[in-house]
C-alpha cells in the first residue's frame, strides 16, 4: 500500500502537468479524489492492515491527499490565470476606434406642425379626440346640416364606398360624434387625415390634414372663437402675428367666417409666400349652427358653441418655404432629412 500511495503521488504530479483547462482539471480531481477515485480505492484496503501499520499508512494517505489537493489548487490557479488572459485577449475592445454614428430619425414636418398645434391647444384646455377616417355619410354631411343634394356630397368630390360609407372629407365629421356622447362643457380638438377627389398637383392632394376645434358651453360667443384663434396663431407665428375674419358660408355654422393670417414673410406688403395678397387663408370657422346642436341632443337655447377647421398642409408648406406639396408625400429621405 505504501508503494501504491507513492506511485499515486507520482502519477498525479505527471498527469497534472498535462492538464490545460479547468474542465480537464475537474475531471482529474474526480479521478483521484472522488468517491470512486483512486485514493479511495487504495484506502478501502486499510482493513487488511495490522493494527501497527494502520496509523502509519493512514498518516501517509493523509499526506498524499493533501499533496494531491495542494497541487490541484496550484494548477487551478495557473489555469484560471491563463484562461482569463485568453478571454481578455479575445474580447479586447479597441477604445481608440472611432464610434459608429447612429442616424436618428425625427417626425415628419407635417406631423411636427400638427403636434405643435395640438400642444398649444392642449395648453389652452382642449382635449384631443379622434374619429374614424372611414366614416358615414351621416357624420360627414347630414349631422353637419348639409342638405340633400349639397354640392359637397357630390361623388365627384367625395370618395364613397357605397351610399352610406365614405372617406371623411373633413374632420368636422368628429363634431357630431363628440356632441352625441358628451354633455357640455365640451372643448376638443380632432387632428387627422381627410380625403377629397382632388387631382395631385403642387398644392393639392387627395389626402390632406386638418385640425378640428369644437367648444360648446353656456355663453360661448364669437369673441371666444377670435380669442382662441388669435392666441393659437400668436403662439405659432410670434406675438406680432395678425389675423382677420371674412364672412363666409358653411352649412354647420352660423355665422360663418374664414380666417386669414397676415403674411408672416412680408407682414402684409405682398410677396411670393402670400402670392402678393399680404394675407394667407388659414381656416374656416363659425358659431355652431343651432340645428347641429339640436340634432346631437344639445339644447341651443341653453348652449352655444364655436368650431374651426384648420388645414395644416399648406401651413407646413409656407412655414418651411416648400412650394410643392408632393414633396412631403414622396418620402424621399434626402428631402425629409432637411427638417
Ligand atoms: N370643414 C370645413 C372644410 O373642410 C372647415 C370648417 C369650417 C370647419 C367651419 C369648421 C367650421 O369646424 O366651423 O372646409
Amino acid at each position: 500500500m505504501r508503494e501504491n500511495l507513492e506511485r499515486l503521488k507520482l502519477q498525479v504530479a505527471s498527469e497534472l502537468e498535462a492538464v490545460e483547462s479547468s474542465a480537464e482539471l475537474d475531471a482529474l480531481k474526480v479521478k483521484f479524489l472522488g468517491k470512486k477515485g483512486e485514493l479511495t480505492a487504495i484506502l478501502k484496503q486499510m482493513g487488511k492492515l495490522s493494527a501497527e501499520e494502520r496509523p502509519v499508512i493512514g498518516a501517509l494517505a493523509n499526506d498524499v491527499r493533501k499533496f494531491i489537493e495542494d497541487n490541484i489548487a496550484l494548477r487551478s490557479e495557473i489555469i484560471a490565470k491563463a484562461e482569463l488572459e485568453e478571454r481578455l485577449k479575445a474580447e479586447a475592445v479597441d477604445v481608440t476606434l472611432p464610434g459608429k454614428q447612429k442616424e436618428l430619425g425625427h417626425s415628419h414636418p407635417m406631423t411636427h406642425l400638427l403636434d405643435e398645434i395640438c400642444d398649444i391647444l392642449i395648453g389652452m384646455g382642449f382635449e384631443v379626440v379622434s374619429g374614424p377616417e372611414i366614416d358615414t355619410e351621416y357624420y360627414n354631411f347630414t349631422a353637419l346640416n348639409h342638405p340633400a343634394g349639397h354640392p359637397a356630397r357630390d361623388p365627384q368630390d367625395t370618395f364613397y364606398f357605397n351610399d352610406e360609407v365614405l372617406l371623411r372629407t373633413q374632420t368636422s365629421s368628429v363634431q357630431a360624434r363628440v356632441m352625441e356622447n358628451r354633455k357640455p362643457p365640451i372643448r376638443v380638438i380632432a387632428p387627422g387625415r381627410v380625403y377629397r377627389k382632388d387631382e395631385v398637383d403642387m398644392t393639392h392632394s387627395p389626402m390632406f390634414h386638418q385640425v378640428e376645434g369644437l367648444v360648446v358651453d353656456r355663453n360661448i360667443t364669437m369673441a371666444d372663437l377670435k380669442g382662441t384663434l388669435d392666441t393659437l396663431f400668436k403662439r405659432i407665428y410670434g406675438n406680432d402675428a395678425k389675423i382677420r375674419f371674412r364672412p363666409h358660408h358653411f352649412p354647420f355654422t352660423e355665422p360663418s367666417a374664414e380666417m386669414d393670417l397676415q403674411c408672416f414673410a412680408c407682414h402684409g406688403e405682398g410677396c411670393r409666400v402670400c402670392k402678393g395678397e399680404g394675407w394667407i387663408e388659414m381656416l374656416g370657422c363659425g358659431m355652431v349652427h343651432p340645428r347641429v346642436l339640436e340634432m346631437c341632443g344639445i339644447d341651443p337655447n341653453e348652449y352655444s358653441g364655436f368650431a374651426f377647421g384648420l388645414g395644416t398642409d399648406r401651413m407646413t408648406m409656407t412655414r418651411y418655404g416648400v412650394n410643392d406639396l408632393r414633396l412631403f408625400f414622396e418620402n424621399d429621405i434626402r428631402f425629409l432629412k432637411q427638417f
